[in-house]
């Protein structure tokens, strides 16, 4: 019976390129897309651009360009990255679209209706400079527990402390740096623990993998929070009916936008959205990374239970791609966009290595930039097209390009291979890729071992026939092989099929054979990989980022803070003082507590010098101790004072220090 499966990966944010992490998921969805079609399944693959939302708004200021034309220009990027690497959607649509307006208003008016939306009052941070409410993530200042300046709105990555933005102790705004002011404003709340039972029945049944019900587990028992859904303007997003300047806060609309994609679709193709969406005989999955799990087990859920809508059958969660087992990072050249690579190497090599590493567990896949070389080079050009190559153009050039017919040694053959085919489609199903790709290889293993048997090459100056028989054989299991392949390599597929001149293959044909009849032309399939070519790719990725110091997201330039006066600047009293000991904070890496002696008086101080100095080095040193700061409670003890130093961070931080003959004590000016 076919199937009518309707599928969706995350939305990318529309303000950045598409990379190599985003690949894994959309090379693991079309996959399974891809591998379903080819079983005769009716499919729909639904995604867009995530277009809302402030960083988008600043990114768009920044560049001077409205943010409609922002994400009109990302939409292009992105759609012309995933026709590179072959993720076919269905609908590649947008959030800001007037299908997702009317599902999200709805969506809204019926959690009214039921009674889950709530206002209260929020203390909001806001830049009246910039005149907007920022994000947690657009405050900075420094850290309530732990002193460390230049810490995030929301927690600290020092001492791990998360707090709220108004907490935050001399904040200023990311944008702008200056400060920022706390106003009250109403929000709406989306009550999720109305949800929770139905919730944790939809979990219960089945609908993540286990290691994300366990997660799971562990936010139900910590309690269902309120969800914060709006935002105040200005804000790029929609805004909620009945309001003036308060908008649908982005992750509210985003996961809507699968179903306003869905309905773009059904609209232009005369479908009927219910139809598809919304009937319980039809399959519905989404495919995320770890990253957004709360939103999708949890949050979109309940807003579809409240709101009457189907919820998934499944939701597939997948890890977070790392390469040479490390973080992408932007210095290393491993923050590797996608056009980038395209401009390097082959979309299919890296489709094929993904797809090897591949399973349905959460586990963050490694992409070895070495093994990458060998496993292409090994596999696909090693297996896969010398057992092409080694028989097609052969069979053109000497024996008129014609088929015979399989004898019992080259039926053997094609029966083993055709004998995986309900391994390879359960493992497909399941998505263990993995599986997959160790099943074929080693059925092209078993090929070349037969062709080395045979010596087709020996055999074609005495026995024209009889090498004839051979060559059916091998591009039988070729043919065999590119079925397997073919949700994984779409373009090598396509190239064989053209070869072999057959119809598209589909999962079914692993069933049939071929024989007695002509081939065509053979074309090249793949090329061996050069170490310099990835070497190339690697460098560029460092040039694209430009040698920027290591900035927090999104910081541009820093505009100098308010003009103060030489009488703000007297106000600080600056004294000698010696350091009598230092030692490091125990669970903060940035801190060292030094005990000072400021004249016959002790002080404690908790100076954030530690990424720099040893704290051995320093007792004895003489320091600059500014002697009148407000003393401070910190997590880690009280800090009375300051010592003085500058620097960027890490080891690039120096601290002012004086003659060591000063008295401590003494006045400084
Ligand atoms: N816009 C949200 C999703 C909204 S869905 C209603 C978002 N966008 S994203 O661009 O940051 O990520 C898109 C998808 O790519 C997410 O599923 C995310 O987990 C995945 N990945 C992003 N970086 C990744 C890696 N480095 N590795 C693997 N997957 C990664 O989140
Ligand atoms: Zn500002």
């Amino acid at each position: 019976m076919p199937r009518t499966i309707v599928v969706t990966s995350a939305l990318p944010y529309a303000n950045g390129p598409i990379h190599i992490g985003h690949l894994v998921e959309y090379v693991q969805t079309d996959i399974w897309i891809r591998f379903q079609r080819m079983c005769g399944h009716r499919c729909f693959y639904f995604c867009a651009d995530d277009t809302h939302g402030t960083p988008i708004m600043i990114s768009a200021r920044t560049a001077g360009i409205r943010p409609e034309q922002l994400i009109e220009q990302v939409h292009q990027e992105h759609t012309a990255d995933f026709d590179r690497f072959f993720v076919r959607f269905d609908n590649y649509y947008t959030t800001h679209s007037p299908e997702n307006r009317a599902f999200s208003e709805l969506i809204f008016h019926r959690l009214n209706q039921a009674g889950s939306i709530v206002k209260r009052d929020v203390e909001q941070t806001y830049c009246e400079k910039d005149q907007m409410s920022l994000p947690d993530r657009y405050v900075r200042g420094t850290c309530p527990r732990c002193g460390t300046p230049d810490q995030y709105g929301d927690s600290c990555e020092v001492c791990g402390a998360t707090y709220r933005t108004t907490d935050l102790v001399q904040p200023r705004c990311a944008v702008c740096g200056t400060a920022p002011v706390f106003r009250l404003s109403e929000h709406y709340f989306f009550q999720l623990s109305d949800y929770e039972q139905p919730l944790r029945d939809l979990i219960a049944a089945g609908y993540t993998q286990k290691s994300v019900a366990n997660k799971l587990e562990e936010w139900f028992s910590a309690g269902l929070k309120d969800w914060d859904i709006s935002r105040d303007g200005p804000y790029f997003g929609f805004k909620i009916p009945g309001e003036e300047s308060k908008y649908f806060y982005v992750w509210l609309d985003a996961p809507i936008g699968y179903m306003a994609s869905a309905k773009n679709y059904c609209d232009r193709h005369g479908l009927d959205f219910d139809d598809l969406w919304n009937n319980p005989a039809n399959e519905l999955y989404h495919f995320i990374g770890k990253d957004i799990m709360y939103f999708h087990a949890l949050f979109f859920p309940a807003i579809l239970f409240g709101s009457g809508f189907k919820t998934a059958n499944k939701l597939f969660v997948h890890g977070f791609l790392t390469i040479n087992g490390e973080k992408m990072s932007k210095s290393r050249g491993t923050f590797i966009r996608a056009s980038t690579y395209a401009q390097h190497l082959d979309p299919e090599f890296l489709r094929y290595y993904y797809a090897s590493k591949l399973t349905d567990l959460v586990e963050d896949i490694d992409l070895g930039l070495a093994d990458f070389i060998g496993k292409t080079n090994g596999d696909l050009v090693g297996k896969y097209a010398n057992l092409a190559s080694r028989s097609g153009p052969m069979l053109t050039r000497q024996l008129e390009g014609r088929l015979g017919t399989l004898d019992d040694e080259g039926r053997q053959l094609v029966l083993r291979l055709a004998g995986a085919r309900e391994q390879i489609r359960r493992d497909y199903e399941g998505l263990d890729y993995a599986a997959v790709v160790r099943t074929i290889s080693a059925l092209a293993d078993d090929a070349n071992r037969y062709v080395e048997q045979k010596q087709p090459w020996t055999t074609i100056k005495t026995d024209r026939e009889r090498t004839r028989t051979t060559l059916t054989a091998v591009l039988n299991a070729v043919r065999l092989l590119t079925i397997y392949l073919k949700p994984i390599l779409p373009q090598f597929a396509q190239k064989v099929e053209k070869f072999l001149k057959v119809e598209e293959l589909r999962f079914a044909d692993v069933e049939t054979t071929l024989e007695d009849r002509p081939i065509g032309v053979f074309e090249r399939l793949f090329e061996r990989i050069d170490e310099e070519q990835v070497t190339a790719m690697v460098e560029e990725s460092k040039e694209n980022q430009a040698p920027k110091p290591p900035a927090p997201a999104p910081a541009p330039a820093e505009p100098f803070k308010p003009e103060c006066t030489i009488d703000d600047f007297a106000k600080i009293d600056l004294r000698v003082a010696q350091v009598i000991s230092a030692e490091r904070v125990t669970g903060a890496d940035k801190l060292l507590r030094l005990v000072l002696d400021v004249g016959g008086v002790q002080k404690n101080v908790m100076a954030g010098i530690a990424t720099a100095y040893q704290p051995e080095t320093l007792v004895g040193k003489t320091v600059v101790f500014f002697a009148n700061l407000k003393p401070r409670q910190m997590k880690f003890g009280l800090s009375e004072g300051m010592i003085l130093a500058a620097g960027s961070g890490g080891k690039d931080i120096f601290m002012l220090s004086v003659d060591p003959g000063a008295k401590p004590g003494q006045k400084i000016s």
